[in-house]
């Protein structure tokens, strides 16, 4: 008889995301004249710079010549598109190309990574967090108490040490900054968490997605910064928030060689040593392994897409788009302290993690913020228990709307 993965009825019945969009549907289905203003899931409303879209045309129209055509190309990526990531995102970082591997995205790549782990280990999520972690790792049978909840709550400032770890996880996850909360980590608490790993032997999942929203000083871009990192860490990058490929897909993730775990079994074949002797597996190595049975690559146009982000051009306009929706932020932050409300994050990122009168519900407030003021944000409660009690606006919105979504809350 055919069965299921019982794993995945024990996952909530929708995707956080799917669940809201259900919810608005349902609200426009009645109210098919409602204004409604979202600012609810990170989604880019900036047009792609020109620089991109024209390296689309061109990556497209050599598709059309014999000479030019391209089929399955590096599972991996394209060296050109890696070349310019260790110079423009890595330098002076050694981070080698065969480090890094492109992707269709981080939300795959942060819940695919688990798969080369064993499903008897111990992995830290914080709470709240961003619900991919956690599904995924339900998803491939981790139970509850295979998780180990970091509390990210007012009390540390959002901002977990692993001197509160009641238990030692093997794998933390650690997004900064942040999604929900929109707090980044700075410096010295990163390199509280790199020095824990080293010591427990831990491995950290670095979701990097929102670095170029950074403008503080004491927070590092990649935390390959921090000395020893590259022992103990694999990072996740993503050109949807930086360059507004939500819809284009390319993200990148790396794993250093100097990442291995003690080998468990001897019997396994010695292509996953690595040169540090028989003893040590190459997390690089499985990756490898991985991405190249289940994965063709992402398209060669939108990696050439993605190569032109680094040009003078993409960089002018993607800083442009960054610029704008920083602006945005801070229209959110001041349009919220106006109407009296406490919020956090937003200096460092694209969201604002605000708080919401005592006694309503997070999913209460989404009622109210849709039917009353036809705004959509997210429940914080969503993102995990700690959530609740907070609600999440995000920066990525229309500018005109953005300040409309203010002046609609603060009229109250
Ligand atoms: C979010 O709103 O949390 C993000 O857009 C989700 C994602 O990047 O997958």
């Amino acid at each position: 008889m055919i069965k299921i993965n019982e794993n995945f009825l024990r996952l909530k019945d929708n995707y956080l995301f799917s669940n809201i969009n259900q919810r608005v549907n349902q609200y426009l289905k009645q109210n098919p004249l409602a204004d409604i203003i979202r600012l609810g899931i990170g989604d880019v409303t900036r047009p792609i710079p020109k620089a991109i879209t024209s390296a689309i045309k061109k990556a497209a129209e050599e598709l059309e010549d014999k000479e030019t055509f391209k089929g399955y190309g590096p599972e991996q990526g394209y060296d050109f598109l890696k070349e310019k990531i260790i110079k423009n995102e890595y330098r002076g970082l050694n981070i080698k190309s065969d480090e890094v591997f492109i992707s269709d995205g981080a939300k795959c790549d942060t819940g695919n990574i688990i798969e080369i782990f064993d499903k008897d280990i111990k992995v830290g999520i914080t709470d709240p967090v961003y619900p991919v972690y956690l599904d995924s790792n339900i998803m491939c049978g981790r139970k509850d108490t295979d998780i180990i909840y970091i509390n990210a709550t007012e009390k540390n400032d959002f901002t977990p040490i692993p001197e509160e770890l009641e238990e030692v996880p093997d794998l933390i996850y650690i997004c900064s900054p942040n999604n929900p909360t929109g707090v980044a980590m700075k410096k010295e608490i990163l390199e509280k968490w790199v020095k824990f790993a080293r010591e427990q032997g831990s491995i950290i999942l670095f979701d990097d997605a929102y670095e170029a929203f950074i403008e503080e000083e004491d927070i590092p871009h990649s935390i390959y910064e921090i000395e020893g990192a590259k022992e103990v860490a694999i990072e996740f990058k993503s050109y949807s928030k930086t360059a507004g490929f939500t819809g284009l897909r390319c993200a990148y993730t790396i794993v250093p060689k100097e990442l291995v775990v003690k080998r468990q079994i001897q019997e396994i074949t010695d292509s996953f040593s690595n040169n540090l002797g028989n003893n040590s597996i190459s997390i690089n190595k499985l990756w490898n392994r991985r991405s190249t049975t289940k994965f063709n690559g992402v398209s060669y146009v939108i990696q050439r897409a993605a190569e032109a982000v680094y040009t003078e051009e993409g960089k002018k306009g993607i800083n442009e788009n960054i610029k704008y929706y920083k602006e945005n932020t801070k229209i959110i932050l001041e349009g919220l302290k106006k109407a009296g409300i406490t919020c956090y994050g937003g200096i460092n990122s694209p969201y604002i993690w605000m708080k919401i009168p005592k006694g309503i519900s997070s999913w209460e407030y989404f009622d109210i913020l849709l039917k009353q003021y036809n705004i959509v944000g997210t429940p914080g409660v969503g993102f995990g228990t700690n959530g609740e009690g907070y609600f999440r606006l995000t920066a990525f919105g229309d500018r005109d709307k953005t300040k409309e979504a203010m002046e609609r809350i603060s009229k109250g």
